[in-house]
């Protein structure tokens, strides 16, 4: 199949560029003595998942449940990182440690309550990371010294194994030549922690953080056993106007059909939030909903379920009726979660590529 022949709205991944990011990535850690463990909620699928494997990653990311049982086949070592309390999730990432090395990160006595009675029930062991807040104020409990009071409830907790710490420093979106300033904090906590620990014997073992905005910066915290970054992969509009990559290194494009030109200074795209999502551009709110690559000046003002509107009143030319553009999206993670399948574009084949884990979200 061609590219011209696909339906609208697709979205199309470019294997070339997909390649060329997973490649760069997987240099920069191994120059820098780092564990890769790429976040699989971004692409959702064994395909890329075993792609990263393949050039070096020590292992995967998932944020749910049903994505460590799609991943499964692959063999990987995994890390569950979201707080698993409930007790439904609990049981079933317990049954799954018994096929794999399963690592939870959690923040809480009651999800170390919870993980340990589910592992108990299973004769499984699950991982642990204990979860320390960096500054993003998501998850992760306050002070190293939380952090220890913590990990003393895993290490007296059967089918438990206290295997180190975690943060997610997604607070941090500054320029890269700043970044050595925001990530000393982090450091610093960290480096705490891990001195916390081993003033009560215990070494911390793996330190795990990391993210797109601050992957080729993580050399700045050298506690960092390995790093997380999942939209590294594709990239998207965040990315690029963050400055943490350019618009060649996004591999993921939704090819579009202008439907409707009725209105006086607009267009309408056959893709609205359905495909899109409603994801504002977080480095740069003024972009509108997504950039579309042919015509920069033109901007998508508004997202119905079906629709995009595109204001093109800035634009010196304009797209015609029934043309197609392609537009990169603002946040690629929820638009991969939206299709069942996307297109992979490699040598001018176009072939379908399913969303393994599409829509698991326990
Ligand atoms: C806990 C955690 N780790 C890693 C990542 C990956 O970060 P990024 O989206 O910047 O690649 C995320 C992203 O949401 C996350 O929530």
């Amino acid at each position: 199949m061609k590219l011209e022949d696909l339906c609208t709205p697709a979205l199309v991944l470019d294997a070339a560029v997909v390649e060329k990011n997973v490649h760069r990535l997987a240099n920069y850690v191994k120059s820098h003595g780092l564990g890769l463990r790429p976040h699989t909620k971004t692409h959702k699928s064994r395909k890329l998942s075993a792609m990263q494997l393949a050039t070096g990653s020590i292992g995967l990311t998932v944020a749910k449940v049903g994505e460590a049982q799609t991943m499964l086949p692959l063999e990987a070592d995994m890390l569950l990182a979201y707080p698993a309390l409930d007790s439904h999730r609990a049981a079933w990432a317990a049954k799954l440690a018994k096929q794999t090395t399963l690592r939870v990160a959690i923040d809480s006595a009651l999800a170390a309550e919870r993980l340990s009675a589910a592992a108990s029930a299973e004769g499984s062991t699950l991982g642990i990371l204990v979860d320390l807040d960096v500054g993003m104020g998501r998850t992760g409990v306050a002070t190293p010294e939380l952090l220890w009071q913590l990990a003393e409830v895993v290490l007296r907790s059967p089918g438990l194994r206290l295997d180190g710490i975690f943060c997610y420093p997604g607070h941090v979106w500054g320029p890269a030549d700043q970044q050595a300033q925001q990530l000393a904090p982090v450091s610093q906590k960290l480096a705490a922690a891990i001195d916390l620990f081993a003033k009560h014997g215990v070494q911390a073992g793996i330190v795990s953080g990391g993210s797109t905005p601050t992957a080729y910066q993580s050399h700045h915290v050298p506690q960092y056993t390995e790093i997380r970054p999942g939209t590294y992969v594709y990239n998207d509009m965040n990315t690029v106007a963050g400055n943490f990559c350019t618009l060649d290194d996004c591999a993921a494009r939704m090819v579009c059909t202008v439907i409707s030109n009725a209105v006086a200074g607009q267009v309408v795209l056959d893709s609205g939030t359905k495909v899109l999502t409603s994801d504002r551009c977080i480095p740069n709110l003024e972009l509108g909903h997504g950039l579309i690559v042919e015509y920069p000046a033109a901007r998508i003002t508004k997202l119905s379920e079906e629709h995009g509107q595109v204001d093109i009143t800035n634009c010196d030319r304009v797209p015609k009726l029934g043309e197609r553009v392609t537009v990169i999206p603002n946040h690629i993670c929820p638009c991969i979660n939206l299709a069942s399948q996307v297109w992979w574009h490699e040598a001018g084949e176009i072939t379908p590529l399913p969303i393994d884990a599409r829509g698991e979200v326990v």
